[in-house]
């Protein structure tokens, strides 16, 4: 694992890249098909069952035996051990060629050095390496942590989506990694869910377009050496857990996944996806990672999906263990297998057991050959048989370079919601000249997120810094909660509520903790879901009691799932940042003193309370026939589409340029939007639709189509849209999907809620 080793085996590979004759798949010149088939007939049944096998990084099993006791690492399913086996057996393995694949190695040297051990083996198939980079290679140390997938989202920024997931493939390819287990294409639909942070939000259009660009820009052409393979995941349904918890049943109709669900993965297949995931949860019975219908049905015979299907974490195992539709762990791999699973996230047992089920019979060798083909095909496409290292000298020279930092900002910059402003901002630099700021994630690295390691101080401006930076001469009084909202300390909130009274302004820092280097502390993120949507620990009374000091109060919300927030009217302003990564503290501040204009718009709708789940915008007529009889009204606290600026926009002039069209024609839409402040801004241009009547229920509106338009004070723009065929087509009753006849209804404006839109209507014949 030493640089030496590093830059030795990058010539060892050079001399066996030539090939021979014989050996065709050395050979980079033949095609990857026959490479393929060439390998394909050199390699022993145990070989093609090990290339579908994962194990997780040998530092990573070794930090986590350091801290556990024996029986934490065997029951605890998410820090992988595996019994009786040690880092060793995992290095002899590779070297037998009886690995195909490596998780959570977190550095080139690691990676590096495991891929000698498989330059070692009979064939020298290299190993693909597949990390969590899901807003920047952040797991790993020392890479570009770019804002989470929802503040992402908020920006509807699909070029962002591709620039972002392009520099991350720069940056993991520059240390061996090959595969991001990225996007997440899952439409989030309840907020109690801890990973909502790591979706695109609840609208399955902006949810597809986000996850479109972000395969492109991983992919590029999938041959580069700046490529990486992306990873549709987890298919499907667990962003609609029943009770809200990871991995917890869905019972979704045929209806609905293929109304809501399907659509991201689908267009991510013709995006060219060439890996996807499967969910934790059962579906209607049936676990996804058994499930035929879903895996080979839909996914291979309908969407022609060309790629691999990996497991998700210990899920086969689950099959046995918790879903228990298999007796025992070998039924568990039977099935997922014969269910179209093609890699195995990860462990132990699968190399011999899966060996026995070809040799008994039961699995076909041929069933086996179509997984590894597969995986081999990407492996040859990446080029990681003529390349199966990064060059150790040259990888801080992409990491965290300036293009890719700058990227940081601007993503920041374009994420954050602005939800509440009484005049406030933006600051007046000479009129608060002391200002308190308090709150547990004023001055801590969580601002990074969920999926981020702890980064150097250096390359991360916690929001604290940030204002320092931006308000030089304001005095921050700063007082300190600690970054554990389950363990603040009254005394300080006390503290808090009494510097308050002193200071010209007060800024509260609060919202959940995600950072899963402290995996029990965290109060959102995978495997982190909750049964109310309310800040944790002491946040409420200290934003009461702060609020209360009669000074202007402003809140900040760093956080992955939708909050409801405490007497939201006692504040002065609010913004959400959601997880803004590495700049994140400079972008709330020049937000807050308005160098930067916000634009952003909510990709999910936050309610009030918990108790008014499922709350989406693109519901069902009848879904709020009847109010609630007591407790919060039946409205969200912020709308989807919902998010203020400091200029102001107005809308008119909405015109359909055809009124009546066949089933298969399209209608062009105009609509003039005008700057009416005195700020420059971007204006998130939104067009829905409802289908006015229909033979099966449609929801009250769909997001259709929108636009970032950026306008100068006092600017108009005509922003142009076309409604297509199929943006009005739904599945009938016999599952048909079809353009019904009748009045459609178009509405464009700044946000879901109905007085920000304007309306006109049309009419398919
Ligand atoms: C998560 C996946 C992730 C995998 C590997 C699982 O627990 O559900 O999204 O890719 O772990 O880290």
């Amino acid at each position: 694992m030493k640089k030496i080793i590093a830059t030795m085996a990058i010539g060892a590979c050079l001399c066996s890249c030539g090939g021979s004759r014989e050996e065709v798949y050395k050979d980079p010149s033949a095609t990857v098909k026959d490479r393929v088939e060439d390998l394909l007939k050199r390699m022993t049944l145990e070989e093609k069952v090990g290339q579908m096998n994962q194990f997780v990084g040998v530092e990573h099993i070794k930090a986590n035996s350091a801290v556990m006791t024996e029986d934490e690492l065997r029951n605890n399913t998410a820090n992988a051990f595996y019994p009786g086996f040690t880092e060793k057996d995992i290095e002899k393995w590779t070297e037998e060629g009886l690995i195909g694949s490596f998780l959570h190695v977190l550095t080139i040297e690691e990676a590096n050095y495991l891929q000698s051990l498989a330059m070692k083996s009979r064939l020298q198939i290299p190993i693909i390496f597949g990390i969590d980079a899901i807003h920047g290679n952040a797991n790993a140390p020392d890479n570009t942590v770019y804002p989470t997938n929802i503040n992402l989202a908020c920006s509807f920024d699909t070029l962002m989506a591709y620039k972002i997931a392009r520099q991350t493939a720069r940056e993991m390819r520059a240390m061996n990694m090959h595969w991001t287990f990225n996007p997440n294409v899952e439409v989030a639909r309840d907020a109690r869910w801890g990973r909502v942070g790591e979706t695109y939000g609840e609208d399955p259009y902006l949810v597809t377009l986000l996850g479109v660009q972000s395969v492109k820009g991983y992919q590029g052409n999938l041959n580069g050496s700046e490529d990486v393979l992306a990873c549709i995941k987890h298919f499907v349904g667990g962003s609609e857990p029943i009770n809200g918890t990871n991995g917890s049943p869905t019972d979704l109709s045929e209806r609905t996944l293929r109304e809501v669900f399907f659509p991201p993965f689908e267009a991510g297949v013709k995006a060219g996806a060439m890996s996807l995931m499967t969910a934790h949860n059962e579906l209607n019975g049936i676990p996804c990672h058994s499930n035929e219908w879903l895996m080979q049905d839909v996914l291979r015979s309908e969407w022609k999906f060309p790629g691999f299907v990996v497991s998700d974490w210990m899920d086969i195992e689950h099959i046995h263990d918790l879903h228990a539709t298999a007796e025992n762990l070998k039924e568990a791999f039977y099935q997922s297998i014969m269910g179209g699973i093609d890699m195995h996230m990860h462990g132990i047992h699968w190399n011999e057991m899966v060996v026995e089920l070809v040799k008994e019979g039961r699995i076909p060798e041929s069933r086996i050959d179509e997984s590894v083909r597969r995986i081999l095909d990407i492996k040859f496409r990446l080029g990681i048989f003529e390349q199966p290292y990064a060059d150790e000298a040259r990888t801080t020279q992409v990491r965290l370079c300036d293009e890719h930092r700058v990227t940081a900002l601007e993503a920041a910059r374009n994420g954050i919601v602005l939800l509440k402003n009484d005049g406030v901002l933006p600051l007046s630099h000479s009129k608060y000249k002391r200002i308190m700021v308090t709150g547990i994630n004023a001055d801590d690295q969580n601002i990074l997120g969920d999926w981020s390691a702890p980064a150097k101080d250096e390359n991360v401006t916690t929001i604290l810094e940030g204002l320092k930076m931006i308000s030089p001469d304001t005095q921050f009084d700063f007082v300190d909660q600690g970054w554990d909202p389950r363990n603040m300390d009254p005394k300080k909130v006390f503290e808090a509520a009494a510097r308050a009274r002193t200071a010209d302004l007060n800024i509260v820092v609060a919202g959940e903790y995600m950072m899963r280097f402290r995996w029990n502390d965290r109060t959102d993120g995978e495997d982190t879901d909750r049964s109310d949507l309310d800040l944790v620990g002491l946040q409420n009374e200290l934003i009461e009691k702060v609020a209360a000091s009669g000074k202007p109060t402003i809140l900040i919300l760093v956080n992955g799932r939708p909050l409801g927030v405490w007497a939201a009217e006692n504040l002065s302003a609010i913004i959400e940042a959601w997880a803004p990564g590495m700049y994140g503290g400079q972008a709330v501040a020049e937000i807050l003193y308005g160098k930067v204009n916000p634009s952003a718009k909510l990709a999910v709708t936050i309610p009030h309370s918990v108790g008014q789940l499922q709350m989406i915008y693109n519901h069902k007529p009848s879904q709020y026939f009847h109010p609630y009889v007591a407790g919060k009204p039946n409205k969200p606290l912020y709308p989807f589409g919902y998010g203020l600026s400091y200029t102001t926009y107005k809308y008119g002039d909405l015109k359909l340029m055809q009124k009546e069209i066949g089933t298969d024609g399209a209608v062009d839409v105009s609509v003039k939007v005008t700057n009416t402040g005195d700020r420059d801004g971007v204006e998130i241009v939104q067009l829905y639709i409802r289908d006015k009547f229909s033979s099966v229920t449609r929801p009250v509106k769909e997001l259709k189509d929108f636009a970032r338009v950026s306008l100068k004070a006092g600017e108009s723009k005509v922003v142009n849209f076309r409604i297509t065929p199929d943006k009005l087509a739904f599945y009938d009753k016999k599952m048909k999907k079809v353009v019904e006849p009748g009045e459609f209804i178009v509405m464009v404006g700044a946000s879901s809620n109905d007085k920000d839109l304007l309306t006109e209507t049309f009419t398919v014949r």
